[in-house]
């Protein structure tokens, strides 16, 4: 797909470009509305995820921006899982309740918890992740999305974690996909872009958001984006592999309290995992008996792996939530989304795994020796 490197496109005369203005016609005028290279990367993701049609969008939170504001205003609720990434959640708490938006927080896991949430007023969204950041809750999409039509709400998806290698949320019941491409579909860590998915009314309200607030997509970052799609299938199972393996290896380490990975016998919700992922993806989530001092030491002495942000790259990247991706939440709000403070999330890239096994062992052995000086750790 070439790289339409245009902010306009003319028009033969005034009434086409008219008619393409206004969705008469189809065609391209302006790159903040519509753009070749982006376009066709949304109808790929589309196509990927099983759905009618969809957007690209300059980041995923542009993306999950545009796709709730295309359905509530003033006065409406939402009913959101309580295991959420942080600007989803910080977006969801802070800009849209100013905006005279209620949000109720529910535990997608807990299904009846949901229904009294949905019983309780109505609701116009349900909101909840594939697998969630950081702490890998399985949603049952099938079954939240019953429940969501069963009481008026739309079921929206946030499906980064899982890629629709992993999972098609849109032929489970969801109504609108979410996802940050910056993460797996680009795979590369080089580019920042989302996109919205699913039947073509819904993505076109989404589109009349986009169109007025601007968080298009450039068209070099889409065309890098396209590119990361061919080896999505690749990527997912060598991630998928990798993880299990380190998964079950660190269950059986000192100094490490639990392992989350929807591979292990010991996840909550494995039987969901079962029947909707197609593999267990590479984020897995450490939680360290030394609590946060030994979350910082742990990733103090990776020699080998990224510290950073992000994840869903080629590289493997260890990062301690409670101070970057959930940075926005206090104490309080870390207890209330499940973060223990000793939390740590890996996203396991392409490496060789033994360079992997053979990094996380330095930071096991600086965690556990933080861990046995609880004067240390107190401080
Ligand atoms: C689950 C999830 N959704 C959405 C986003 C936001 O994506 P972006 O950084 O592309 O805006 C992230 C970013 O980390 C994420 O982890």
């Amino acid at each position: 797909m070439p790289i339409y490197q245009s902010a306009t496109f003319s028009s033969a005369d005034a009434a086409e470009l008219a008619a393409v203005l206004t969705d008469q016609e189809p065609g391209y005028a302006y790159s903040r509305v519509d753009n070749p290279t982006t376009a066709a990367l949304a109808t790929a993701v589309a196509e990927l995820e099983g759905a009618e049609t969809g957007y690209a969008f300059a980041s995923g939170m542009a993306a999950i921006h545009a796709a709730l504001l295309s359905l509530v205003g003033a006065g409406d609720r939402i009913v959101a899982t309580r295991a959420v990434y942080g600007s989803t959640r910080s977006l969801l708490a802070r800009v849209l309740t100013r905006l005279g938006v209620a949000v109720e927080w529910v535990d997608v896991a807990d299904l009846d918890g949901v229904e009294r949430a949905l019983v309780q007023a109505p609701a116009r969204v349900l909101y909840a992740e594939t697998i969630s950041n950081p702490t890998i809750v399985v949603a049952d999409h099938r079954a939240l999305a019953d429940l969501a039509h069963r009481h008026g709400a739309v079921y929206v998806v946030d499906n980064t974690f899982a890629s629709p290698y992993l999972c098609r949320p849109v032929e489970l019941g969801a109504d609108l996909v979410v996802e940050s491409a910056t993460k797996y579909l680009s795979g590369h860590s080089d580019v920042l872009a989302g996109v919205v998915a699913g039947s073509r009314e819904r993505v076109a309200a989404v589109r009349d958001v986009q169109i007025d607030t601007g968080g298009s997509l450039a068209p070099l970052a889409a065309f890098l984006v396209l590119r990361g799609l061919p080896t999505l299938a690749l990527r997912m199972e060598r991630h998928s592999d990798s993880a299990a393996a380190l998964a079950a290896w660190l269950e059986r380490q000192a100094g490490v309290e639990r392992v989350i990975h929807p591979s292990l016998a010991s996840h909550p919700q494995r039987a969901v995992a079962d029947r909707q992922l197609a593999r267990g993806g590479g984020m897995l989530a450490v939680q360290l008996t030394g609590g946060r001092a030994a979350g910082a030491a742990f990733i103090d002495a990776l020699a080998f792996t990224e510290r950073t942000a992000s994840l869903g790259s080629v590289h493997t990247m260890v990062v301690h939530p409670p101070s970057t991706t959930h940075r926005q939440l206090d104490d309080a709000a870390l207890r209330d989304a499940g973060i223990a403070p000793g939390l740590l999330r890996i996203s396991v890239g392409l490496e060789d795994p033994e360079d992997l096994q053979a990094d996380l062992e330095r930071g096991l052995a600086a965690a556990t020796a933080v861990d046995r000086v609880p004067v240390v750790r107190d401080r």
